[in-house]
């Protein structure tokens, strides 16, 4: 049984999955399409760690896109894609032009010399040639590694180098709202300083003048004209690398996790169906973008490994009217509508106005994802958007897990708000506390750590399997561990609430405060800084920084500022501080550590119970600080 129906089918799945596991993954692997079948199901090994889906099995993860059902749905359409400006034309792509452009392009990148194994960086806007070149990537066996665009030259070139990337996929800018973003400038200046790139095509979107490198930069239509739409896919080993995708953790440097092509192809599939319970001919809509893992996921693989319809919108949720989503779901008669709490958040700001002008009624379906939704949001959503009368998933995962872990199914498990509620079947959460020792029963509270292996678990960090063994499966030897923390209520059911390492949630997006910290280090007068997240209203959390500068800081002006822009340049606009505040030294434990709770008591406005701070290196610093951020200690 792939599809689960009913919460019967549920719980056999989930005792199926949990006794044994392997019969349960092998039986959904059947329903692809193989070169080779697997010598072994499962080897795994969470101290080294290793962990081995569908051992030695031969794939190409686009003939389970194509080839295997082109028979059946070559005509539907694989992606609607909406653009930014409302008067410009959709487009519609059916799977059988997708598979046409995806060979014509893989093509294309095989003409550039771009063979299986090497690191392709997709740095492209929502356009309907990112899909394509994320499949085209996975055709010839090529590693994408899509970088959101809104990310800086220096953290493009950070990822390029990394990776050692022989291509970027750029385009000649982005349209987001009433912005243009001139993206393959950010390419020209990231590539000063990244020396392994030998490629760069650029499609061509918004038509403005870019520079092009002869001998390295080529336009998109140029470099499939005249190439053939068919292309044979290159043979992959299930554990061959399908993608690299950056994200940020509680050490400066974001880590490339790895996914690998077989398990996380047959998760992928299994989650998406189950969890918004697709069925053919619905209309799918998710509103995140290609370079979150959210995008990979839930807007390409898992969708398009399942014959999906999915909308692509290039745009904003706010431009040119805050109804513009509803607009889209009105437009399309989306059925199955994922969001983040974010975008809920900031929409929910003009009131329910922009939402009565459009029919919603084609709406079976709602989700969310990237944090936790709070109550308010969640039934803001549920009433407003979703009606009363649709399920709304609240999906709990992470980049490492590659697909949805604990999520309701769609009117099948029940709906709690504000709890990602319960696992999916083949997911073996537990609860540990600081110690590793589990807690068991119901009404608890501790940290969100994995036993078992899922087929779409990370396989390493980029070049550094030392760094994925300690940052996920040393805190808890012989357990994955997630960085959550989280509750298991009195029914069992799973409340996420948030992290418990020092990463900070951003609209949904992942900041370590190490890598944060290095670039406000940067700047030339900044001698210690340390940032922590606050709770903010729309972001969920915002960036609240402190920095010790030195002496002739006093007489410039507008150091704050500079500090903030500093951020945005080196990081990107996502990771810019809500607040600098300059302080004359920071809380220090006498081991010289940082001690962040006071600093987080500081940024969220609410210095009452500081704790004890007489234990501190430099008890005098506190009250300096609340007084520097305008409070009162009572
Ligand atoms: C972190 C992962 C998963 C794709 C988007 C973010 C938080 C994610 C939820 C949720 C509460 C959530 C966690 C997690 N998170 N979804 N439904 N409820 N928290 O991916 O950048 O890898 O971040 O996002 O803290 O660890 P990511």
């Amino acid at each position: 049984m792939i599809k689960i129906k009913s919460l019967l089918d549920y719980t056999v799945s989930y005792e199926k999955s949990i006794n044994s596991p392997e019969n349960f993954w092998e039986e959904i692997a059947l329903k692809f399409k193989w070169r080779k079948k697997w010598d072994k199901v499962l080897d795994w090994d969470f101290e080294l760690p290793k962990i081995e889906w569908f051992k030695n099995a031969r794939l190409n993860i686009t003939e389970n896109i194509f080839e295997k059902n082109i028979k059946n749905y070559g005509n539907t359409n694989a992606i609607i894609w909406e653009p930014n400006d409302p008067n410009e034309k959709s487009i519609r792509i059916t799977y059988n032009e997708l598979f046409d452009l995806t060979c014509q392009f893989a093509n294309a990148l095989i003409s550039t010399g771009i063979k299986k194994g090497d690191r392709v960086i997709i740095y492209m806007p929502m356009i309907p040639e990112a899909a394509v070149a994320i499949l085209a990537c996975a055709r010839i066996g090529a590693v994408h590694s899509v970088v959101f665009a809104g990310f800086s030259a220096t953290a493009l070139s950070d990822r390029i180098n990394d990776c050692e990337a022989k291509a970027v996929l750029t385009s000649d800018g982005n349209f987001r709202g009433e912005k243009i973003i001139p993206v393959k400038n950010v390419v020209d200046e990231a590539l000063e300083n990244s020396k392994s790139v030998e490629t760069v095509i650029v499609a061509k979107r918004t038509g403005r003048e870019v520079k092009m490198k002869i001998g390295r930069d080529y336009w998109w239509d140029d470099i499939i004209s005249g190439k053939p739409t068919v292309h044979e896919a290159e043979e992959m080993g299930s554990e061959d690398m399908l993608f690299i995708l950056y994200t940020s953790g509680s050490t400066g440097k974001p880590k490339g996790v790895v996914h690998s092509i077989a398990g996380y192809m047959i998760y992928a599939y299994y989650s998406f169906l189950n969890v918004f319970q697709y069925e053919n001919n619905d209309i799918y809509w998710c509103t995140a973008d290609i370079g979150w893992i959210t995008g990979h996921s839930y807007i390409i693989y898992g969708p398009l490994l399942s014959g999906a319809t999915s909308v692509m919108f290039e745009g904003v949720p706010t431009y040119p009217h805050p109804g513009r989503f509803w607009e889209i779901i009105e437009k399309y008669k989306i059925n199955q509508f994922y969001t983040a709490p974010t975008a809920i958040r900031a929409l929910q700001v003009y009131g329910t106005e922009p939402i009565e002008k459009y029919k919603l009624d084609s709406l079976k379906v709602i989700g969310s994802v990237g944090e936790p939704i709070n109550e308010e949001a969640w039934h803001w959503y549920h009433e407003n958007i979703g009606k009363g009368n649709c399920p709304l998933v609240d999906t709990w995962w992470q980049t490492e897990t590659g697909g949805i872990m604990i999520s309701p199914l769609a009117s099948i498990t029940p709906n709690k708000p504000a709890h990602a509620s319960l696992p999916l079947p083949g997911i073996q959460p537990i609860i540990v506390d600081s110690e590793g020792k589990e807690i068991h029963g119901n009404n608890v509270e501790g940290n969100l750590c994995i036993k078992f292996p899922w087929p779409s678990i990370l396989r390493t960090t980029y070049g550094d399997h030392k760094r994925c063994k300690e940052t996920y499966f040393s805190t808890y030897p012989g357990m994955y561990f997630t960085g959550d923390g989280v509750k298991r209520d009195h029914d069992g059911y799973y409340r996420i609430l948030g992290r418990v390492d020092d990463v900070i949630n951003v609209s949904g997006h992942r900041m370590g405060t190490a890598e944060v910290e290095n670039a406000i280090n940067e700047h030339s007068l900044v001698i210690e800084s340390a940032v922590v997240g606050y709770p903010h209203d729309i972001k969920g959390q915002g960036i609240y920084a402190f920095a010790i500068c030195n002496e002739s800081s006093k007489t410039k002006e507008n150091i704050e500022t500079e500090i903030k822009n500093l951020v945005r340049k080196i990081i990107g606009p996502i990771a810019k501080p809500d607040f600098v505040q300059i302080v004359p030294g920071l809380p220090k434990t006498r081991s010289g550590k940082i001690m962040r709770r006071i600093l987080r008591k500081v940024a969220s406005k609410d210095v009452s119970n500081l704790g004890d701070v007489s234990t501190l290196l430099n008890p005098e610093v506190v009250d300096q600080i609340i007084d520097g951020a305008g409070l009162k200690t009572n």
